[in-house]
């Protein structure tokens, strides 16, 4: 293939990926943003394979390398359980820093790598720069898998002095980049880059390590940013326009998908940084510190159809919960039972709720549930008082009062669903332990909230018996 039919391939990849971009924006134009995205990614795929700078010694090295990655990749899709995709996606973002960081040293010892005067500098620092991204998206992702996992306890790892640890971090990075820059001949640079690399792994670790469980939403759109300029960075020094253009669609996306995340908790970026926001992570049955104090109201799945059968609004708050459940499905043949008897049902939806972004649109939609009920926090958080029955279904940070009420919790300011305007709220989960960011939930003990307690999906069944019985 020569170099103006890659290119043009190039750009055509480089279109359909911003065109998949765009239809990822909303469901109902989803599906087709992935196929273009995926057409996109096969074009890039054969442009590279078969473009002038791949020889024939080398195609057979990459399609092995290919069948490799794609069949880790076909076993990881299969295996994986949907409530796991966070972790996934972090350990993605974690292979393209890697991948940084190894292209970068590739690049510095490759011999056929020849430049003079400011080009070399500009290499130079593509390189430093590029190791330096990837080098902290590796680590701080590998962080962010372990504690999406519950490997890692969610609780900030606040070290004293931690701010001056991160700018001695800082200015040891610049000063080793000046070392590398003019080192470059006699070997120093060398050990320049290799000790950076260990400050920016530990920077990586520490900077995840701080963040507390509540913010974990936004630290992992910040790494799904960084991934991307790390992987614009693997462009640069592989002097490749489309991962160059593609790195920078996915870290500018990343980043505004951060500030979304941002103002959706009512955090500015800094804070979150800083860390220290949501005291544990995803407390456990038993963990006294997280049980709250007080009386509870427990409902059967036959009463909780009554109230939903004698009720004219009903707004359904899905959280963590029904994806650990998988009772999506049962959700929406009782949205449809409640319906068909001219009930009013409508689903809303915390920017945060679950484990990822649109985690729970992502659901919904795969029960085939319409789009034109499902209604974003802003759209539904004033109708409450108006509404008869609000069921809440594994869902606990974002319908926590406290967070609207008490200035001394940890989640204070996080816009919630006001769940307990309603005449009645039902909070269906299996315990009184706390949600993600291990807070107390007053929400249980209010005179108008009964608990459904059980497993989603089996208390659902049962309430869709009762209804249709
Ligand atoms: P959580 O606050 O984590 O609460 C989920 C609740 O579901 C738990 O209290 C749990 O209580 C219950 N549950 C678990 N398995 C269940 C089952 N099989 N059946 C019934 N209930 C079950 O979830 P949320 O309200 O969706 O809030 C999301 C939280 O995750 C926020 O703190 C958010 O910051 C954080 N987070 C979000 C993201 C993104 S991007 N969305 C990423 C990382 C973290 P029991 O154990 O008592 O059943």
């Amino acid at each position: 293939m020569s170099q103006s039919l890659a290119t043009a391939a190039y750009l055509g990849a480089a279109i359909l990926f911003i065109l998949s971009l765009g239809g990822l924006s909303n469901p109902e134009t989803s599906r087709r943003g992935n196929l273009l995205g995926m057409v996109g990614m096969a074009l890039a795929v054969l442009a590279t394979l078969f473009g002038p700078r791949v020889g024939a010694g080398g195609i057979a090295w990459i399609i092995a390398a290919l069948a490799v990655g794609a069949g880790i990749g076909l076993y990881a899709a299969r295996i994986v359980k949907m409530t796991q995709m966070p972790e996934l996606v972090a350990l993605m973002h974690s292979l393209v820093g890697l991948a940084a960081c190894l292209v970068g040293f590739a690049s510095y010892v490759d011999p056929s790598v020849q430049f003079q005067g400011a080009e070399e500098t500009i290499h130079l620092v593509e390189i430093y720069v590029g190791i330096l991204i990837g080098a902290v998206t590796f680590s701080g992702s590998l962080i962010a898998f372990g504690k999406l996992s519950g490997k890692i306890g969610g609780k900030p790892l606040l070290l004293p002095a931690r701010h001056w640890l991160n700018l001695i971090a800082l200015l040891m990075v610049i000063w080793f980049g000046g070392r590398f820059l003019h080192g470059h001949d006699d070997g120093a640079g060398m050990t320049a880059l290799i000790v950076m690399t260990a400050i920016a792994l530990l920077f990586g670790v520490h900077m995840v390590m701080a963040i507390g469980g509540a913010d974990m939403p936004v630290v992992i759109s910040m790494l799904n940013s960084y991934s991307g300029w790390a992987a614009a960075a693997t462009g640069f020094m592989l002097n490749n326009d489309l991962l160059i253009v593609t790195g920078a669609l996915v870290g500018s996306s990343g980043a505004i998908l951060s500030y979304i995340m941002c103002s959706a908790m009512n955090r500015n970026f800094i804070s979150v940084i800083a860390g220290g926001f949501g005291s544990g992570g995803g407390a456990k049955k038993g963990d006294a510190a997280a049980q709250p104090q007080g009386e509870v109201t427990p409902i059967g799945a036959a009463e909780t159809a009554e109230l939903l059968r004698e009720a004219k609004s009903v707004i359904i708050v899905p959280g963590y919960g029904m994806a650990v459940a998988q009772a999506q499905h049962t959700v929406f043949e009782i949205t449809k039972a409640l319906r068909e008897k001219g009930v009013d049902v409508r689903f809303a939806i915390h920017p945060v709720a679950g484990r990822m972004p649109g985690h729970m649109n992502v659901l919904l939609a795969e029960a085939k549930v319409p789009y034109d009920i499902v209604m974003e926090m802003d759209e539904i958080n004033a109708d409450f008082p108006d509404t008869d029955v609000v069921m809440v279904i594994g869902a606990n940070d974002i319908v926590n009062p406290s967070a609207a009420e008490d200035p001394a919790s940890p989640i204070a300011g996080m816009p919630v669903l006001e769940v307990w305007k309603a005449r009645t709220s039902i909070v269906m989960k299996r315990s009184m332990a706390s949600g993600y960011a291990g807070v107390d939930n007053p929400l249980f003990y209010k005179d108008n909230n009964r608990m459904l307690f059980g497993d989603a999906k089996k208390m659902l069944d049962e309430v869709l018996g009762a209804l249709r019985g």
